[in-house]
């Protein structure tokens, strides 16, 4: 790592000098690092341009969400709901991220009840009274990503699958409060794999959410399967997605064969997601995507 003088320009580029912008911050972080503390790489560690970059992306990946929330209905294909995603997202002068992404077919992901993610829309599956569907988008605009989920509840749903959808948001909830300079990627971890478990499901451990931004997918890779006071130390300007996957029976899930992505239930039981895109800040978090 480069040594700079306290008058030089910071290395986040906002134009500050070192010791007025992360001078300080660098001394705090190597003490975590000493502590034996995951400490960010300064690639993952977002400028005030950057993260306003993101909350531009961040803006219309919500706008797209609620345009999904307002039409969103029974008897509507998941290829209908790609191409509200598609011609949305084009519309506010984005790009769908997955579409292409390593070779996902679709601009959207739409998993319904046991599929736990990366459902590929098709004109085949048509949503019907009773089903819980997540839809997850992802933006790229100007240069900049963005993702988040919901899930929503078809008609008339069973009272067992809307509390699973609503423990899942709860978990969101509980998650964001460990969101704090100086705490630990663990700490948020911890607090979701405790609530679901106490409310009797099990927690997806074989998929995370992930640092975004610059890129869709960067460090850290954000697991709930953790203990407090572990994996990275959380840092201003750091940006990430909390997205767990909380399921009614088994955690064992499985991936589709034939196409290589919907990945599902191991005993059928149904899953349920939020996403949640979060900057960290100096006080606590913003929410970037939800
Ligand atoms: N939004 C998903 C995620 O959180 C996207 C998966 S990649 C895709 O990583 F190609 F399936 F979209
Ligand atoms: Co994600």
């Amino acid at each position: 790592m480069k040594w700079l003088g306290k008058k030089q320009p910071c290395w986040c580029k906002s134009g500050k000098s070192y010791g007025a912008c992360h001078g300080n911050f660098d001394a705090i972080l190597r003490e975590y690092k000493k502590r034996g503390f995951m400490v960010p790489k300064r690639k993952i560690i977002k400028n005030q341009q950057q993260l306003a970059g993101i909350r531009e992306s961040g803006k219309r990946n919500i706008a797209i969400l609620d345009k999904v929330a307002e039409k969103i209905c029974i008897g509507m294909s998941t290829e209908e709901i790609n191409q509200i995603v598609h011609e949305t997202t084009l519309a506010l002068g984005g790009i769908p991220a997955p579409l292409g992404y390593e070779g996902f077919p679709k601009s959207v992901c739409t998993s319904i009840n046991h599929e736990v993610c990366h459902g590929i829309p098709s004109k085949d599956v048509i949503l019907k009274e009773g089903d819980i569907v997540n839809v997850d988008v992802s933006t790229l605009y100007n240069g900049y990503y963005s993702d988040s989920s919901r899930t929503f509840l078809m008609g008339e749903v069973s009272q067992e699958k809307k509390d699973l959808v609503r423990v899942a948001k709860e978990c969101i909830d509980e998650g964001l409060k460990q969101v704090k300079p100086w705490k630990c990627m663990g700490d948020m971890g911890y607090a979701i794999f405790d609530y679901a478990t106490k409310h009797g499901y099990t927690v997806v451990e074989d998929i995370g959410g992930h640092g975004i931004g610059l890129e869709f997918h960067e460090d850290p890779y954000v697991s709930y399967v953790t203990q407090p006071n572990t994996e990275m130390v959380m840092v201003p300007g750091m940006v990430f997605t909390i997205e767990p996957m909380i399921n009614m029976g088994t955690f064992e899930v499985y991936v589709d064969e034939e196409n290589g992505w919907t990945v599902y239930t191991e005993d059928h039981m149904p899953s349920a997601q939020w996403e949640v895109m979060v900057a960290v800040t100096e006080e606590g978090y913003e929410i970037m995507a939800y």
